[in-house]
């Protein structure tokens, strides 16, 4: 028997799987910890907690297996957040996460005065607030001290893969956050390195994704039980390892994810570029590419409302009576701007809001606009997709969000496309997972891999009345943000 581990090290928790050689999930664990806003519109997280959770959860997760049937481990982590370590290796500050605000003056910077088109020519990409660069010119900015004693960065996953295995180590999909990869060639850039005042010796070795880069520590396989010879990968930022956990490798497939952040992710076998660099230009975990928009507040919308407003944790009864019929005829609209936004208007000081509301607006009215609001959101990044002539044709889902069927239907309709339920929600645990088995041997590719495992169990087809009404309400919806763009920036 082999076993292999799937970690997804994600905003609000890690979730871990164990997955056998046929690809069956024995197991899952998950550990929350807490996301700290020190400011409005700053996120952070200590390192050490997702290091604890990781280590506690792949206690459970073996303790029934005889353990030394565990071959590999494969991560698929939040993009983008800056890990500092010092020469000793240890944390110098909270992480910056990837759906933290503070640095709109280092993005503008970077976008203007070294400029849009240069950033893009030497990475494919412009920067954006959650990116990594602009936090570490935020850093040299504003915490010198802090910037004078980085001996390393790396990303979210690969502090875990340097606890593992003492490897400091970057795989090119999460390098692609950077803002510092020549994404093309797959290198750190060494005039984007030059910018933020960084030095080679500073910066993670990278990988492909399905690469080992060691073995476990033999102190930290004596603590976790298992054998010191157990491999770990690279890993994926947890998009691309969503992507390969629901089978979107190759050409042209695409996965949605409505986590909490909401992506719409295309592969592609060729590097591609938004000549507007709406869409981010990343490199894939199964060694190729893709397309990628984000937003930053998916089905934390909805958690949002629920949790904090509404004060119930029992989605699916709030939703129960949205019935068909009012799908495309709400009359309330919702912004779910609640961090800023990132795909594709760039905005840090857009905000979360309901537009539309009358004396008769129910509260199913204002739930329902929350899961169009992020619906509507994803379809401004998909209409680039199109205008790019990326043809999207269907796409796969899943997320925490996915497990709502009113949400997925609401999904297919808003884009009109038939939306492929893959057998398991976990994209990016079972992607980790299907990384270990390739760097393991047991696949020859990702591909190869994805083609035998992954498979689609329902299939939710759009609506031709309903579609055609969610056609009107998305042009009502595009309409709303450009009117309050300009009043956004008053209301900090
Ligand atoms: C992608 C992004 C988010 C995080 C969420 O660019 O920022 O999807 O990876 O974990």
């Amino acid at each position: 028997m082999s076993y292999y581990i799937g970690v997804d090290l994600g905003t609000s928790s890690v979730k871990l799987l164990l997955v056998d050689g046929d690809g069956r999930i024995c197991g899952s664990v998950s550990r929350e910890y807490p996301l700290l806003f020190p400011h409005p519109g700053w996120s952070e997280q200590d390192p050490a907690c997702w290091w604890d959770a990781v280590k506690d959860g792949i206690g459970e997760l073996t303790a029934g297996i005889d353990r030394s049937d565990v071959r590999g481990i494969g991560c698929g982590g939040q993009m983008h957040g800056l890990v500092a370590l010092d020469e000793r290796d240890a944390v110098i500050r909270p992480a910056i996460l990837w759906n933290d605000g503070r640095t709109a003056e280092e993005t503008a910077w970077l976008n203007t005065a070294v400029g849009k088109e240069k950033l893009s020519a030497l990475t494919a990409n412009i920067a954006f607030a959650g990116f990594t660069a602009p936090k570490l010119l935020w850093m040299r900015n504003k915490e010198p001290e802090n910037f004078a004693r980085i001996a390393k960065i790396m990303l979210p996953k690969d502090y875990i893969n340097y606890k593992l295995t003492g490897v400091h180590s970057c795989d090119y999909s999460d390098a692609s956050g950077m803002l510092l990869l020549d994404v093309e060639n797959k290198c750190w850039s060494p005039e984007m390195l030059e910018i933020c005042g960084m030095k080679q010796s500073q910066m993670p070795r990278l990988f492909e994704s399905f690469e080992v880069i060691g073995t476990l520590l033999p102190d930290i396989a004596a603590q976790l039980g298992l054998p010191a010879d157990v491999k770990v990968v690279a890993g994926a930022g947890d998009n691309a390892a969503a992507a390969v956990g629901t089978g979107t490798v190759g050409d042209g497939a695409c996965n949605l994810s409505l986590g909490t952040s909401g992506t719409i992710f295309i592969s592609s076998s060729k590097f591609g570029v938004d000549p507007n660099n709406a869409l981010h230009a990343f490199a894939h975990a199964d060694g190729r590419w893709h397309l990628m928009g984000c937003m930053l507040s998916a089905a934390s919308c909805n958690k949002w409302f629920c949790d904090e407003v509404l004060k119930t944790t029992d989605y699916a009864a709030e939703q129960r009576d949205i019935t068909d019929e009012k799908l495309g005829a709400n009359r309330v609209f919702f912004l779910p701007y609640l961090m800023g936004e990132r795909s594709p208007i760039n905005d840090t000081d857009a905000r979360g809001t309901f537009v539309g509301m009358t004396m008769d607006t129910s509260r199913a009215d204002l739930v329902q606009a929350v899961l169009e609001g992020v619906a509507f959101a994803i379809r401004d990044s998909f209409e680039i997709a199109k205008s790019l002539g990326v043809p999207v044709d269907r796409s796969k889902i899943c997320g925490g969000g996915a497990k709502s069927p009113l949400w997925r239907k609401i999904m297919a309709n808003v884009l009109n496309i038939p939306l492929d339920i893959p057998q398991t929600e976990e994209g990016p645990g079972y992607g980790g997972a299907m990384l270990a088995m390739v760097g393991c041997g047991a696949y020859a590719s990702v591909i190869d891999c994805a083609d035998a495992l992954v498979r689609v169990t329902e299939t939710v087809e759009p609506d031709p009345a309903i579609a055609a009404r969610y056609e009107a309400q998305y042009r009502k919806f595009r309409q709303i943000y450009p009117a309050l763009k300009m009043v956004f920036p008053k209301l900090l």
